[in-house]
Formats: C-alpha cells, sequence, structure tokens
C-alpha cells in the first residue's frame, strides 16, 4: 500500500514538474525550483512595495555600496509566476549602478525567462515596477542627504 502510495505521489510529482517546465521554459522552472533572493533583507537602503491589478503583492530590497547593488531581494504573496520574476529582478539588480537599474524592464526580465506564460506576464512588470520603485526611493533619499 505504502509503495503504491509512494509511487503515485512520485508520479504526480513529475507530472507537476514536466508541466511546470512546459509551461515556464527551462529557466523560469529552474528559479521556480530555486527561488533564490528570497527577502527580506537586513537595513536595506531601500525597499518598495507595489501591488499589482491582479492583487499581488510583490516587495524589492536593495543594498547599495559605492553606488552600485550590493545585495538584493524579493517577497511576493503572489503566484509561483511571480516568485519567478521577483527572484530574476533581484538577481538582475545585483552588481547595477542607477542608470544600469533603469534598464531592468519588465521585456528585459522576459527576456531573461526566453519563455513564459501569456498570462503570467505581468508579474514581470510588476517585478520590474517594484524595483525600480526601490529605485526612486534610493535616488530621492541620497539628493536629501546631499
Ligand atoms: Fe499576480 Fe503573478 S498573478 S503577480
Amino acid at each position: 500500500m505504502a509503495d503504491h502510495l509512494d509511487a503515485f505521489i512520485e508520479n504526480l510529482q513529475q507530472r507537476i514538474f514536466d508541466e511546470t517546465r512546459e509551461a515556464f521554459g527551462e529557466v523560469g522552472f529552474q528559479r521556480w525550483r530555486n527561488p533564490r533572493y528570497r527577502g527580506p533583507l537586513d537595513a536595506p537602503d531601500s525597499r518598495a512595495r507595489v501591488t499589482g491589478k491582479c492583487g499581488d503583492t510583490m516587495q524589492i530590497f536593495l543594498k547599495f555600496e559605492n553606488n552600485r547593488v550590493c545585495d538584493a531581494a524579493y517577497l511576493t504573496d503572489g503566484c509561483g509566476s511571480s516568485t519567478v520574476c521577483g527572484s530574476l529582478a533581484a538577481e538582475m539588480a545585483i552588481g547595477k549602478n542607477p542608470d544600469e537599474l533603469v534598464a531592468i524592464t519588465g521585456d528585459a526580465i522576459l527576456e531573461k525567462l526566453g519563455r513564459f506564460p501569456e498570462e503570467d506576464r505581468h508579474c514581470a512588470f510588476l517585478a520590474a515596477e517594484t524595483l525600480q520603485e526601490a529605485l526612486n526611493r534610493y535616488m530621492i533619499d541620497r539628493m536629501k542627504t546631499k
């Protein structure tokens, strides 16, 4: 009985993996399996929280050193797609200066993914919008302290 149950669960898990790989593509699937850069981040230099039209909320945390992102993280209460996109946005931010951060758009995240379900593409734009909001706040704080 236990063997049957184990086989059933293993089979089900494999089916979920296959379907997710098919939907997200290889890059998205690997990130879904291992969502790196999950936050929060202690004492970030900037953070932002944006709720998308879908009702999901994304948070991005940034730490800077010498005007470049030295650490970044995301948090979301959304779906697997928003996890994938938040994780990629955080990864893409690391090492970038403000000028370079501006180039991290929803399209740039989708390009990095290569393939992503049409109905989940908005998750990439929510991640990018949140990242840009965190950058805005960082720039405003910098201007205040000058
Ligand atoms: Fe809302 Fe993914 S469905 S961010």
